[in-house]
Formats: C-alpha cells, structure tokens, sequence
C-alpha cells in the first residue's frame, strides 16, 4: 500500500504554533477527510507560554491584495474574507478593512516623560497650546494629499500623503488574535496540542527515506526525558527555527521590534495604517539616524502598533529567550510620538521584539513537499513580512497536500522547497 495515497490513515504533525502551523492545523481539520477519522493531527509548540509567541504574535497584520507572492495571494485574501465571514472574524480578532498610505513629513519636538506610562494627563494640557486654526488645517491638507479623516497625524507636519491602493484592497487582523483562534477552532475540532520542543524529525532511511515522526523535549516539570510521536508527514512551520531542524533551509532571521500604544480614553484613533518617512527635529533621538521610517497601524481594538527596523541580531535557542532592547523600543515610540499629538498622548503598552523568518537567497516563502529529505516532510515557512497576510493559502495548499496528495487550490511551483534541497 502506497503511504501517501490518499486514502491511507494519516498521523499529521505540525511544528510551530505561529500563524502558519495554527491557520494549518485547522485548514487540515476542516479537510473532508479528516471528518472520517482517517488522520489524526497533532501540533508541537516549543514555547512556555504557548501559542504565537513569535512574529506572529508581534507582526503588523496587514492583509492586503498588493501583497506578493501573487499566487498565494490570490487565494490567501479571499481566504481571510471567508474566515472573517464564517468565524466572526471582526469581533474575534479585528478583521476589517483599513486605509494605507505613505505619509512624508518632520517630527516634532515634545516632552519627554521617561517611561511613556502614566504622563498622558499631563502632556494632554500641553498638547492644546499647539492646536491650529482650523482653515489653516484644511489649506494645508488638501495641498498634502492628507484625508480629512485622518486625525491623528499633524497636517502642519506633513509634507506628503499618497494611499497604497484602491479602497478595499487592504484589510488588517489583529496577529495575535487571529493566531489563537485559528489554534481555539483547531482544538474544537479535534486536533492534539503539546507544549514541547521538537529536537529532530525522524527518518527512516529503509525503501527511500520518509518521516517516521518526531523527538521532542516536553514541557512537564520533571519530564524532561525525550519522547517520540510517530507520524506519516511532519510539517515544518517553525518561522526563523527552522533551519535548526532541518539545517539545508536557506532562512535567516530578521529581528524588529515594536510597541502597542493605547490611546487616551475618548480618543478615536482613524483606522489607518501609515508607512512613514520621518525627518526628525534635533531634540527627538539625539544619538539616532534623522530620517526614520516606523510602520503605525490603528487597530479597532483600541490600540495603536508601531515597529521600528529589523536588525541582525543571532535567533536565540527558543522564542522565549528573544531579547527585546529597550532602547530600540524607547527609539519607535519617539519617532511616532514626533508626529501626532494623540499618540503622544496615550500609554505605551507593549514593548517587543521577534523573528521574522526570512529566505536568504529571496523568493520567499517555501512551500511544498520535501520529498528529497523524506517523504511526508512538507515545508511551510520563510514567510518574511508577509506571512500573516499569506498564512490561509498557505494552510489551504498544504492542507490540500497532505489529505489529496497535491495543492489543487494554486500553482505553488515557484515556491517548491526543491528549488534549494
Ligand atoms: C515587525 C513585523 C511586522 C510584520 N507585519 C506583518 C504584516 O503587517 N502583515 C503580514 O502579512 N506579515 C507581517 N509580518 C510577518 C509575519 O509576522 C511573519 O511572516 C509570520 O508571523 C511568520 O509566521 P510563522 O508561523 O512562520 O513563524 P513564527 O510566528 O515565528 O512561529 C514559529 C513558531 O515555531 C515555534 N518553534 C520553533 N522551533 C520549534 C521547535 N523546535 N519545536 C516546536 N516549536 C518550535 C516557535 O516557538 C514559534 O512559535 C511582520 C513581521 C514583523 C517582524
Ligand atoms: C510549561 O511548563 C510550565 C512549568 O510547568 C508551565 O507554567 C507552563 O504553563 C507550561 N506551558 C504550556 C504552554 O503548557
Ligand atoms: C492573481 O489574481 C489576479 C486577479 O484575479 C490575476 O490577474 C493574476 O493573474 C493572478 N496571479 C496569479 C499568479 O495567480
Ligand atoms: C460575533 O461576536 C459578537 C461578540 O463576540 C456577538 O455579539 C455577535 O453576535 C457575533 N456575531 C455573529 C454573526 O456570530
């Protein structure tokens, strides 16, 4: 009997619990043949505190059709538009769609209050002795290209704004959010959750090599013995981890950090995303470059996320020892504070940094059989900034690999892992 024809039963073990290996597992889930009972699916997530501890938890989490690469794409967008739909994804996890545009201008100097936290009161008086005269504002903005509803950056500083698409080609999700519910409708039907680091994939070199499942390091205080879980196909979605399990993956990891401001109470913060080009004034970040560029995405779930640049900083052992610099944090909330009176007035939240997983050699991400390595290895990974938006065809296509034995629902060929296996 033929090991992956598609009726034979199926153990499924999926590596990583980001947005990749969660919207995965319950693509699979939802499969017609797992209803059957014929495959059992089952998720390892390396960290202590559980699920999307990574980029996916700490990404923008924009969703947008001019996102690349176009054939997962295509069917990623319409994907989120029907888990939105069928899920209660605006309630559940912030879906809904968003301005974008790049925004050019000059920061501004303004007090510092040292933490962020706990000043807004004060620097709100402050701010009203810097409003403007209203038609002055509305001159000023119809010359820059600001919307009026925009009400969040300073039209006095801005130089320039131009939308990055039409209305209704980008949307945003809450990354967090989204990942565990993916992960929550998942277990509801059915698939197997360990807390746990995987070690190795296990092969069998007998007949061609294939995968006869996993080694891992359970999280279970006293168990830190090694235990096996057999398995016919291991999926790989271990982000930036990856290349420590399987080492001929060419992906490297990125770090960026990021902040979550959460606005004054009654503020409403115009559901944008901006791209910005900052020139700073001298007084904003003494020691740092003049000109920045953070990404500001509002989110309906009153808050504001800000991230700064990547870095190259080494991927640390696991998730849980990513190293977040203060600094950097510090840097983001200067830069975004130097443009808008109603950021400045609010309440850093998060302070974070992640991984983002990263094709080194570029046309990322991979996507496909590894059947080189062993087969029932499939790689899903190398994402770089676009793996929350592209995550549901990702899911689907491997889903569709896994119980069909081929991805009916795009051609993928350009991100076959045998391009570098
Ligand atoms: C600042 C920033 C902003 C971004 N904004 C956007 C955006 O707006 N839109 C967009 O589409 N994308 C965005 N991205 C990109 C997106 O975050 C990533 O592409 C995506 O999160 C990658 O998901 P993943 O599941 O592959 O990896 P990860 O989220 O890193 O998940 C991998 C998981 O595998 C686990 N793991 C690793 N090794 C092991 C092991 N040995 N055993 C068990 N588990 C293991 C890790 O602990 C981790 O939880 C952004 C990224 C960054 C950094
Ligand atoms: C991992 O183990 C620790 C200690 O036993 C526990 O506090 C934690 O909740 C566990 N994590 C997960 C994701 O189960
Ligand atoms: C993606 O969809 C667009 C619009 O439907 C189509 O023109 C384009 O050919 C598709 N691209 C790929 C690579 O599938
Ligand atoms: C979605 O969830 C919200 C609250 O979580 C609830 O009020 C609403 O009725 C739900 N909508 C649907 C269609 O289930």
């Amino acid at each position: 009997m033929s090991s992956d024809s598609a009726s034979a039963v199926k153990n499924i073990i999926i590596i990583g619990g980001g947005i990749i290996g969660c919207t995965t597992a319950l693509y699979l889930a939802s499969h017609p043949r797992f209803a059957g009972a014929s495959a059992t699916v089952t998720l390892i997530e390396a960290s202590k505190q559980g699920i999307a501890q990574g980029a996916s938890g700490k990404a923008g989490g924009l969703v947008a059709k001019w996102a690349y690469p176009k054939e997962l794409v295509n069917v990623s967008f319409q994907e989120h538009v029907r888990l939105a739909n069928e899920y209660n994804g605006t309630d559940r996890w912030g879906w809904r769609f968003v301005n974008c545009g790049s925004w050019e201008g000059r920061g501004e100097p303004f007090a510092q209050s040292g933490t962020g936290v706990g000043a807004g009161g004060k620097r709100k008086s402050l701010e009203k002795t810097l409003g403007l005269d209203p038609d002055a504002t509305s001159k000023s903005r119809k010359s820059t290209g600001l919307p009026d509803d925009l009400n969040w950056v300073k039209p006095e500083l801005t130089e320039s704004y131009s939308p990055m698409a039409a209305a209704g080609a980008t949307a945003q999700v809450h990354p967090y959010l989204f990942t565990k519910s993916m992960m929550e409708l998942a277990q509801e039907k059915g698939v197997n959750y360990i807390s746990g680091k995987v070690t190795s994939i296990n092969v069998d070199q007998s007949g061609g090599p294939h995968v006869t499942g996993v080694t891992y390091t359970p999280n279970e205080s006293g168990a830190d013995e090694p235990q096996t879980l057999p398995a016919t196909h291991v999926i790989l979605a271990a982000g930036a981890w990856s290349p420590k399990i399987v080492s001929s993956l060419p992906i490297v990891g990125t770090r960026a950090h990021s902040i979550t401001i959460v606005p004054q109470s009654g503020t409403t913060i115009a559901p944008y995303v901006l791209f910005t080009e900052i020139a700073l004034p001298s007084g904003v970040a003494p020691k740092g470059p003049r000109h920045v560029s953070p990404e500001i995405y509002a989110r309906p779930t009153n808050e504001v996320y800000c991230c700064g640049p990547g870095d190259d900083s080494p991927v640390p052992e696991t998730v849980d020892d990513v190293v977040v610099d203060q600094e950097a944090c510090e840097s983001i909330r200067e830069h975004v504070m130097s443009i808008s009176a109603e950021l400045r007035a609010g309440t850093v939240d998060r302070r974070q940094a992640c991984f983002l997983p990263v094709v080194s050699v570029g046309g990322g991400p991979i996507v496909g059989p590894a059947d080189t390595i062993a087969k029932g290895l499939i790689i899903a990974t190398g994402h770089t900034c676009w793996g929350i938006c592209n995550a549901p065809g990702t899911a689907k296509a491997v889903a569709e690999l896994v119980m069909d034995g081929k991805i009916k629902c795009a051609n993928l060929d350009k991100l076959r892992p045998s391009r570098f296996l």
